[in-house]
């Protein structure tokens, strides 16, 4: 990631290409994995905002091939994250660059706390994703 973006915070992870995928409906999100193409390779995230949503969300398939969610708000200054391409964890956009494992737990960088996670249940294919007003 260039200096640039991180100076500014500007992620590398996109809001989904078909805003049709997902809804936020009676405190969750569900995902038409149908319509996301960018969760069905490893490391492929979206980001999701609006749509009534309180909290910024994070969605993406981790290299253990399983799908995590986090509210996308670095515990160090509250920037976005990004899968990080090597090793199973994300990271922070920012100059600062704090890395969360999977599990939210801080890895590296400035941050002292954890990321919240979001708890991820597949049902064929859609994903839920329970997102509460904290
Ligand atoms: S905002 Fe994430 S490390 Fe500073």
């Amino acid at each position: 990631m260039g200096l640039f973006k991180r100076i500014f915070g500007i992620c590398d992870t996109r809001r989904p290409a078909d805003d049709q995928c997902w809804i936020y409906q009676d405190k969750r999100v569900v995902i038409d994995l149908n319509r996301a193409p960018e969760l069905s390779s490893v490391d492929g995230a979206i980001r999701l905002e609006g749509k009534g949503l309180t909290q910024r969300v994070l969605v993406m398939r981790g290299k253990d091939d399983r799908f995590h969610a986090f509210v996308n708000r670095c515990a160090h200054m509250g920037r976005r994250l990004d899968p990080l391409r090597e090793g199973h964890a994300v990271r922070c956009c920012s100059v600062m660059h704090s890395v969360y494992d999977y599990s939210g737990g801080v890895m590296s960088g400035p941050a002292r706390k954890p990321i919240t996670t979001l708890p991820v249940t597949q049902e064929n294919h859609r994903l839920f994703i329970p997102v509460d007003g904290r």
